[in-house]
């Protein structure tokens, strides 16, 4: 058994989680095309069957909850058997404009709401989804601290924030984990956060370790994007940088078959055998994304294989991440 199946401890508590976790935007439907029901649902139990405990929603995650809605239809018989984070502070105004609010009077009500829509009477972990730039880090703080006095969330994390606001947060209560973006091509956090967590104990939940889908290695070079898929207005899926992306794949390709794995396998155990990190947050909408992410937690890569991929990234050189205007 791979030692990459086991899990692992969440921060300093008694919560353990798988190190491929789902990340449950994608069957939200906002941005991602061809989402039904059906396939949401099949997804969620598939991802449990493959061995996953850990599911990533949050209040934002549909204008209605539509993502915490279909966790509790498809798994509340199994609720005890998992490891459910959610998130607040981020909405979508009448507009479908996102809004962050992070008072503390919109925090603790969201956080009863998400606890309704998931049929349950606590979260693992509770995060604020970013930080409000019209509310003090602190106040917010304060709210989530008492949200888990009261054993709503039985831990507290924060995502999007800057090692200044960890440390401020940190100080009114204590963090559990913390969700940043990482992946291959996007490695900002080694710089500062990852290892501030690592120094503080506080385990580190990374998202898009698929870059979107682009590291799945599925899309050709030739991909149309259509219009509503929303990751078109990222330059990564754009002109050169999709041309150097499909290169870099290449590259991954060869290492992947050389061991009979696919390309999305390759990237999720580099991602988790990265010092400091303790699970990939991998998005699906289909099982058979999820049932393939998943397989990444049966083998391990050898200091060779992992040497070889240091080198392939180190030619694709740094990646432009910001959105186009
Ligand atoms: N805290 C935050 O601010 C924040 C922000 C972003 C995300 N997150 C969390 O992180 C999770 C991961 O991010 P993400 O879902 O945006 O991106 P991701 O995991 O990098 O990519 C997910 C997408 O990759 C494609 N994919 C996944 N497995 C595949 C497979 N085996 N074969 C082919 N394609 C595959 C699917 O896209 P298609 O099928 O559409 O091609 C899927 O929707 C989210 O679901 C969410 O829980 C948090």
């Amino acid at each position: 058994m791979s030692n990459l199946c086991k899990p692992r401890q969440l921060g300093a508590t008694d919560i353990h989680v798988s190190p491929v976790a789902l990340g449950c935007w994608p069957i939200a439907g906002m941005t991602s095309i061809d989402v039904n029901d059906t396939d949401s649902l099949a997804t969620l139990e598939a991802a449990v069957d493959a061995g996953v405990t850990f599911f990533d929603t949050a209040y934002g995650y549909g204008a209605k909850g539509e993502s915490e809605r279909l966790i509790a239809k498809a798994l509340g018989h199994r609720r005890n058997e998992l490891a459910i984070a959610t998130k607040c502070g981020m909405h979508w105004n009448d507009q479908l404009e996102r809004t962050f609010d992070a008072r503390p009077e919109i925090i603790k009500r969201q956080c009863d709401e998400s606890l309704q829509r998931l049929k349950t009477d606590r979260v693992e972990l509770l995060y604020l989804h970013a930080p409000d730039p019209k509310v003090d880090v602190a106040e917010s703080a304060g709210a989530l601290k008492e949200l888990m006095d009261a054993g709503k969330a039985r831990s507290v994390g924060v995502s999007n924030f800057n090692v200044e606001q960890l440390a401020t947060f940190h100080a009114v209560c204590p963090i559990t984990a913390f969700q940043p973006p990482y992946n291959m091509l996007q490695r900002d956090i080694e710089q500062d956060t990852l290892p501030w967590c690592r120094e503080h104990g506080v385990s580190v939940v990374v998202y898009w370790p698929l870059m979107k889908g682009l590291l799945a290695g599925k899309l050709s070079r030739d991909h149309i994007f259509p219009p509503n898929d929303g990751r078109a207005k990222y330059p990564m899926f754009q002109g050169q940088e999709w041309q150097k992306n499909q290169d870099f794949i290449d590259v991954l390709r060869e290492i992947s078959d050389s061991i009979g794995r696919s390309v999305a396998q390759l990237v999720i155990n580099w991602t988790l055998q990265q010092s400091g990190i303790t699970s990939a947050l991998c998005g699906a909408k289909r099982a058979y994304q999820i049932e393939e992410t998943a397989g990444a937690m049966e083998f391990v890569l050898s200091p060779e294989q992992l040497q070889k991929i240091d080198i392939a990234i180190q030619e694709r050189g740094v990646v432009i991440t910001r959105p186009a205007v």
